[in-house]
């Protein structure tokens, strides 16, 4: 744990691990018999969507997309695509992979962008979600937790590219 932030536990491992196995049996029972592309969003949600893709007990394919829109605990408003899809997801089941959904902004951007590639379906599957920050037109599809806004790490969530490696989700409290 970092010495130079004040963090404090608000999702444990052993909670986050259940809640995956839920979300990765619903997955399950939702496209029995088909296969569905994971669309991992680079870099936050590579644990939550190792997790999940482990415990789906349906075919699978994973890829992977990068935007960025944020800098620090602010987000500039803009989404810019620094990686896009290898796979060829037309005609395909897709489910967009999420860290978290704050502001919105990236999984609006992301669920446009993949739409235009004609995929069968979209869905979305978030870790977390802050509901009295997000502004969507659309549901997600399957969320882990819903939180307040304050800015957390962990779990593949990082501050300036740190903490990501924690195995459990923490608020940051002020820098001590
Ligand atoms: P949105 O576009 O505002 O929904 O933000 C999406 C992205 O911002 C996420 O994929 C994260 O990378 C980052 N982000 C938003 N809130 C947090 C937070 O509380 N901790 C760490 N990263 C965050």
């Amino acid at each position: 744990m970092s010495e130079s932030h004040n963090l404090i536990e608000l999702i444990s491992k052993s909670e986050i691990s259940d809640r995956v196995e839920k979300i990765a049996s619903d997955i399950s029972a939702s496209f029995k018999n088909e296969t569905v592309i994971f669309v991992v969003v680079l870099n936050g949600a590579i644990f939550f969507a190792s997790d999940l893709a482990r415990a789906v007990s349906i075919d699978c394919k994973l890829d992977f997309i990068k935007v960025s829109s944020y800098i620090g605990t602010k987000s500039d408003g803009k989404v810019k695509l620094e990686k896009d899809l290898s796979l060829d997801v037309n005609g395909k089941n897709i489910i967009i992979i999420e860290d978290i959904v704050d502001t919105g902004l990236t999984v609006k951007y992301l669920k446009k962008h993949i739409s235009m590639k004609n995929p069968k379906s979209i869905r979305i599957a978030s870790l977390l979600l802050k509901p009295d920050k997000a502004k969507l037109p659309f549901n997600i599809d399957w969320v882990g937790f819903e939180i307040s806004t304050e800015f957390v790490v962990g779990y593949g969530l990082d501050y300036n590219q740190e903490l990501r490696n924690l195995n459990a989700i923490y608020k940051l409290g002020d820098v001590i």
